[in-house]
């Protein structure tokens, strides 16, 4: 391995605005002068409707590019020459609808692992520690699109953590959830944020997700607020942290 590689590695990865501007058909919808994100961090979103909460991360994920401001990535592992260095797929975005691909459950869980040059051991050990998190080994050849709309966000969740990115985005993850699936989707972000990933969180409104959150970022007033201090939840659903542990014993 290279030192420069050594370096990048060791570095924690960062994806930070500068200056962000973002208008929808002259309509400002945010300017805020700085945000990062960054490995290790716990971040919840919060903003009503139509506030830009999923427009943030698709800006941080570099699926669309803002009005005005920069978008900047550090500690990336760095890109052959011939490919161009941007944004795309530094953080991943999960959708709050999340899209599956045709196929069974395992095919889903399986395909991106194949585009990875990792021992099969590996692989068969990711690919069981996410069937067993995500509670999907009853469903594994059923095929995806007969899921649940919580079984779906489940293996959509599980897919993300199977490659393993440092900095992941869940866009409303527990929303329109029952209690049990809300407290697996629960158990797989604790789990998540165990393992280090960096985690921005949206909700419009404050929820079991809040109880997992170090940092907290409101878009109102056409900025994004940003505070250490995580609000507590409205709901009665004050979600008990004990129970999110996913596979430790005691
Ligand atoms: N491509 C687009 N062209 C024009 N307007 C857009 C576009 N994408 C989003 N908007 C508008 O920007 C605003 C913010 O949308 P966004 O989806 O980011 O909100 P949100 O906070 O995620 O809302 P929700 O809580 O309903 O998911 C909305 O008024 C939406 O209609
Ligand atoms: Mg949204």
């Amino acid at each position: 391995m290279m030192i420069s590689d050594t370096l990048q590695e060791q570095q924690t990865v960062q994806i930070s605005a500068h200056n962000l501007l973002m208008k929808f058909n002259q309509n400002t919808l945010f300017n805020v002068p700085e945000l990062t994100f960054k490995q290790g961090d716990v971040i919840y979103l919060q903003g009503d409707n139509g506030s830009g909460k999923s427009t943030l991360m698709k800006i941080l994920a570099g699926l669309i590019t803002p009005t005005q401001g920069q978008v900047i990535s550090q500690g990336f592992a760095p890109k052959p020459w011939w490919q161009p260095d941007n944004l795309f797929g530094k953080a991943v975005y999960l959708h709050q609808h999340p899209y599956l691909f045709e196929g069974t459950v395992k095919y889903n869980l399986t395909y991106a692992l194949s585009q990875l040059k990792i021992p099969v051991s590996e692989r068969n050990d990711r690919i069981t520690q996410a069937v067993n998190m995500a509670q999907l080994g009853d469903l594994l050849n059923h095929n995806a699109s007969d899921l649940s709309g919580g079984e779906r966000q489940r293996l959509a969740i599980a897919r993300a953590w199977i490659i393993q990115p440092k900095l992941l985005m869940l866009d409303e993850p527990i929303s329109n959830m029952d209690k049990q699936s809300q407290r697996l989707v629960l158990a797989m972000i604790n789990q998540l944020k165990q393992d280090g990933t960096g985690l921005l969180l949206s909700s419009h409104q404050t929820c079991g997700l809040t109880a997992l959150c170090q940092q907290h970022w409101h878009i109102k007033q056409r900025t994004i607020h940003t505070s250490m201090h995580v609000p507590a939840a409205e709901t009665v659903h004050q979600t008990n942290t004990t129970e999110l542990h996913y596979g430790t014993t005691d």
